[in-house]
């Protein structure tokens, strides 16, 4: 059971979290922001024990043992442009790492675009989904997956996840750790509109990848270069013999 008391003591945020749905049971959080008229407040964030259908990059699933992790979608309101989305897909990563960090002294890497890793095991996933009008996105939603005390993965992964409980020997509490990653979001929300560089960089300072050869696939295609930075929109820059790339989407993995 999820204390909303005790997340709400430690919530410092001003909008994010401050409309807060708490759920046993949803499709996925995310869909549910998405298409809710009832939950369509700047801010809302929606967590749910359990996702029948939690969904990750690529159509993929995200399984989640009930009652054990953190799996919850954040919306946002406004007139965004993709420059400022990329953006807030990366510091959303960034979010999780720094709570992470700051709560377990844990030694986090980031993956491009999103993804969380601890001694190169997926500790959480992020998915953004957004909706236009004309041509500006008007609602953006971020949607966290993180592994918190779950013991044990059993099946088959293309990379093998952990948890925090797992890396860090003992339970953790999950409102502490909403709490302080909502408050690390609400100044990511800022930065992305008047200090990107300061998201870049500090996605950069957890990314081990950089500089490394790396096989990158989207779609049925894959390419193979050195990981060469992020670009100031975010997008991965691959040089491919002396030919500089710019990848917008796919799975990065080391050669
Ligand atoms: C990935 O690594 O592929 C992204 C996983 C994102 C999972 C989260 S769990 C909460 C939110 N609701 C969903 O259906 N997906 C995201």
């Amino acid at each position: 059971m999820f204390n909303i008391e005790e997340f709400d003591i430690k919530l410092d945020t001003e909008v994010i979290g401050r409309s807060f749905i708490y759920c046993d049971e949803v499709d996925s959080t995310n869909s549910l922001l998405l298409t809710s008229k009832e939950f369509n407040n700047h801010g809302t964030v929606i967590l749910a024990e359990h996702q029948k259908h939690g969904r990750g990059r690529k159509n993929r699933e995200w399984f989640s043992n009930s009652g054990q992790n953190l799996t919850f979608s954040i919306l946002l309101k406004g007139e965004f442009e993709q420059t400022r989305v990329n953006l807030i897909n990366l510091g959303a990563a960034v979010s999780v790492a720094q709570a992470l960090e700051n709560l377990f002294q844990l030694n986090v890497e980031l993956k491009w675009p999103n993804d969380v890793l601890i001694q190169k095991k997926k500790l959480c996933g992020i998915l953004l989904e957004s909706t236009s009008k004309g041509d500006k996105l008007n609602k953006i939603v971020v949607g966290i997956g993180i592994n918190v005390n779950q013991p044990n993965f059993p099946g088959k992964f293309d990379i093998p996840p952990t948890s925090i409980r797992k890396e860090f020997h003992e339970e953790v509490s999950r409102e502490r750790l909403l709490s302080e990653i909502l408050n690390n979001f609400e100044k990511i929300i800022e930065l992305s509109e008047n200090n990107p560089s300061k998201i870049l960089d500090d996605w950069r300072s957890r990314c081990k990848m950089i500089g490394e050869k790396v096989k990158v696939v989207e779609g049925d295609q894959a390419k193979f270069g050195i990981f060469q930075d992020i670009d100031t929109d975010g997008f991965m820059l691959l040089k491919v013999g002396e030919k500089l790339v710019k990848i917008h989407y796919g799975d990065v993995s080391i050669r």
